[in-house]
């Protein structure tokens, strides 16, 4: 059995720049779909994978992201008096525990690969999962268990994949893949933001890592790559050379929520599963679209 995943890295210091004005005094992490902030959904897809340790990353002006994984006492006491008992539930549900947040700083803007790092000293000798938030993806079963899933059999690394349309692999990282007996599959390369001509296939790597604390050391030394940016990527496929990564294609809708059209499509989306607005919001689209 490979040592459990207990730690999770969040970056939240992006500055969100492709929704302003939405994100001029407010962190993009805190964009809400449907009535909960993004990064909410991202902690607890972590709860659902047994994370224990809560790593975020961040950088100026996101206080909101600490304030929210804080307890409310004036809001509790209100909702007490109020008798609005479900409403308590849900917030301390969600809530991680004392002692198990802890927050550091991205002090320049250098890229995903130096906000990882900034993680070090919290991350240690432990392996550990790292979920970007602006990813979002709407499944019956959280992204990061489905990888825990795939790690607790291969160990080493795994990253979460999915399938792009060619004509957008050059927005993200991609690898190339060889099929393993047991249908997961073998990574064998990795390139992030290839040209569409360049790209060794269009599987995406979507924003979910398991990965070993070497990736610390590599990271350490990493030059700028795609976008004049310290990429994880390119880390990671130097780790590649003597680590196994192992690719989980993850079930699930998958919405970037990094752009406003996969954002938008985010909230559509979950409006329409939602057990009390569904059925309303339903038809209400449909008289908007007039079908
Ligand atoms: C980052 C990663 C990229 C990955 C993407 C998923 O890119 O570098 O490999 O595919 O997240 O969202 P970024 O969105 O920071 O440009």
């Amino acid at each position: 059995m490979p040592y459990p995943i207990k730690k999770a890295v969040f970056p939240v210091a992006g500055l969100g720049t492709r929704f302003l004005p939405a994100t001029k005094a407010m962190p993009k992490e805190m964009l809400t779909v449907v009535d909960k902030p993004l990064i909410q959904y991202a902690v607890e897809e972590a709860m659902e994978a047994g994370i224990e340790h809560f790593i975020f990353v961040t950088g100026r002006n996101k206080n909101a992201i600490e304030d929210h994984f804080d307890r409310q006492y004036e809001l509790m006491n209100i909702l007490k008096e109020k008798g609005k008992i479900e409403q308590i539930t849900i917030l301390e549900r969600d809530l991680p525990s004392a002692g198990q947040t802890s927050f550091t700083r991205q002090q320049e803007p250098l890229g995903l690969g130096h906000a990882v790092w900034c993680a070090r000293h919290l991350i240690g000798k432990e392996p550990f999962a790292l979920l970007l938030p602006d990813m979002l993806v709407q499944s019956k079963t959280g992204a990061l268990k489905q990888m825990i899933q795939g790690y607790e059999k291969h160990g080493n690394n795994v990253i979460g994949l999915h399938e792009v349309p060619k004509s957008e692999v050059d927005q993200y990282g991609i690898v190339k893949t060889e099929n393993m007996e047991d249908g997961q599959l073998k990574i064998t390369n990795m390139v992030e933001k290839p040209k569409i001509e360049d790209a060794p296939s269009n599987l995406m790597i979507m924003g979910r890592y398991i990965l070993q604390p070497e990736i610390m050391m590599l990271l350490e030394n990493q030059n700028k790559g795609a976008g004049g940016e310290i990429q994880l990527t390119d880390a990671m496929l130097k780790l590649l050379d003597f680590q196994k990564f192992t690719g989980v294609s993850i079930d699930g809708k998958l919405f970037d929520c990094g752009s406003k059209l996969g954002f938008l499509s985010a909230n559509v989306s979950y409006a329409l599963d939602h057990p009390e607005l569904g059925e309303e919001f339903r038809e209400n689209i449909k008289k908007m679209l007039k079908l």
